[in-house]
């Protein structure tokens, strides 16, 4: 082993975060910078590529001011998945603005493709559902909306991407157009059982599979950085991993049955199932990763789309906080939320109840509510949306959270209140961005083996479940009512 360090890129969905990583597993110095969300109509939501690429060039250099840049031996990439992009092969500008994620407007396109008796077909394929929420029919809403933009993408000039594939390209200076199969398995459009693309997908999609990007291992030799594009830097790129599977990785979650929960804009929860797909009509399957020896490694989902974003939406939206941070503080003056339910579907309903024609909710409001009730009834909504997908889930002995809000010590306690299972936190939460630090070192000897990665996993703090049982389970009933009247608002 090497006592070198390792920079991750995690290019999320409201901001990039640049870490560097040293072998112990210390986050030696870190950058952010925030983005442009761009809601052009009602369940719309779209971001610049050119914005990710300077957050991504800033958050970078800010890292890495006072650095030692001359100790870092490689970069690994981790980022919001399903986000789709286009860009010119030449220039690397692009288009359009990029569709992301969280957008609904191929909910009509979704049931089309329903209607047509396609929807067995692409979840036996795929491991997944027609959910708007996936690249697929993003794909297919711009081949049928903008055909003039399309039109070169069948030309072969303009390039189809994930946000990891347009990074790579952005600091190769176009060299290298790849993906790994993490980020791949999310598009509708890769064949999970066989690792690679589907061509049936891709002609039920109308996708040109020549416009994807080449797979690559998800740590091995992927491409270089240049440096005229990227900040003098000349480094091996040997990591790549769609965000919630790097947070798998990064939790060090190599066995099978190992799980994690990450709180972001969304929360996404994880379970490695090792060689196995396993099929579920309220979960996903997707890849968790390939070693560069061709070895898949397999994982189950539950995907919720608006945990964290509900926050924002608190901030940014009704602006009833002044920051994400002081929402443990506001709620914490409240003994609970005086009857009020939030139910944050604000982008519709992700796992297990897929409705993206759900809204959001707020019930319960009486002359008595005060902005405290509602700020509580939001970190609530968060534990109720995860308890949601750990009851169809193998029961867990105890859940490993990360993200940015699992530093919020009464999240972590109102979640193991209502889970009933003890609630563990890592030292380190920013675990999606070690998971690409880990997987890029893992690649170029900085780590020897998933061993000496365990190694560097410490337990920060275990919170005990302290609520009796039948009053966690009256809350959740309560919260089942209100999720109810939340679905099929937009149908
Ligand atoms: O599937 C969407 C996910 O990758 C986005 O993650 O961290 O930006 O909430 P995050």
């Amino acid at each position: 082993m090497s006592s070198d360090a390792v920079l991750a890129i995690d290019a999320g969905t409201t901001g990039v975060t640049a870490l560097v990583v040293e072998q112990d597993g210390r986050i030696a110095a870190r950058g952010y910078q925030e983005f442009a969300q761009h809601f052009p109509r009602p369940g719309w939501v779209e971001h610049t590529p050119e914005e990710i690429w300077q957050a991504t060039l800033e958050a970078t250099r800010d890292a890495l001011k006072g650095y030692d840049a001359d100790r870092l031996r490689a970069v690994g990439i981790t980022n919001q998945r399903e986000t789709v992009l286009l860009w010119d092969r030449e220039t690397l500008g692009s288009p359009r603005r990029a569709i992301v994620w969280q957008d609904r407007r191929t909910a009509d396109l979704c049931a089309r493709l329903r209607d047509d008796g396609h929807e067995d077909r692409v979840a036996e394929l795929t491991g997944l559902r027609l959910d708007p929420y996936f690249s697929g029919t993003k794909l297919m809403w711009l081949r049928e909306n903008e055909p003039h933009t399309w039109a070169l993408v069948e030309s072969g000039r303009y390039a189809i991407g994930t946000v990891d594939s347009y990074l790579v390209a952005r600091m190769t200076r176009g060299t290298y157009h790849v993906t790994d199969v993490s980020n791949a398995c999310r598009t509708l459009l890769f064949d999970l059982e066989a690792g690679d693309w589907s061509d049936e997908l891709c002609e039920l999609f109308g996708v040109p599979r020549d416009a994807l990007p080449e797979l690559v291992p998800s740590w091995g030799e992927i491409a270089t950085t240049d440096p005229k594009s990227f900040l003098g830097l000349s480094l091996p790129v040997s990591g790549i991993a769609g965000d919630q599977q790097s947070a798998l990785f990064g939790q060090t979650c190599f066995d099978e049955g190992d799980s994690k929960c990450t709180y972001g804009t969304g929360s996404f929860i994880l379970t490695n199932t090792g060689s196995t797909v396993q099929r579920s009509d309220a979960l996903l399957a997707s890849a968790a990763w390939r070693s560069p020896d061709g070895e898949m490694t397999y994982c189950s989902e539950g995907s919720i789309f608006v945990t964290g974003a509900a926050v924002q939406w608190l901030r940014d939206g009704i602006q009833i906080v002044g920051s994400a941070a002081e929402s443990e503080a506001i709620a914490a003056t409240v003994q609970d939320s005086g009857g009020v339910v939030f139910v944050p579907a604000l982008t519709g309903l992700g796992a297990p109840h897929w409705d993206p024609d759900a809204r959001g909710l707020l019930v319960g409001i009486t002359r008595g509510t005060t902005r405290a009730h509602v700020v509580r009834a939001t970190l609530e909504a968060i534990t109720h949306e995860v308890r949601d997908v750990l009851d169809v889930m193998p029961q867990l002995s105890a859940l490993r959270v990360d993200g940015g809000a699992a530093a919020n010590d009464l999240l972590c306690q109102l979640q193991a209140d209502l889970v009933g299972v003890p609630v563990e936190r890592p030292t380190a939460v920013e675990t999606t961005g070690l998971g690409a630090a880990f997987l890029a070192g893992l690649a170029v000897g900085v780590w020897a083996s998933t061993d000496d990665l365990r190694a560097t996993w410490t337990l920060d703090r275990r919170f005990e479940p302290a609520t009796d049982r039948d009053s966690a389970d009256a809350a959740h009933a309560r919260w089942t009512r209100a999720v109810e009247l939340a679905k099929g608002w937009e149908g």
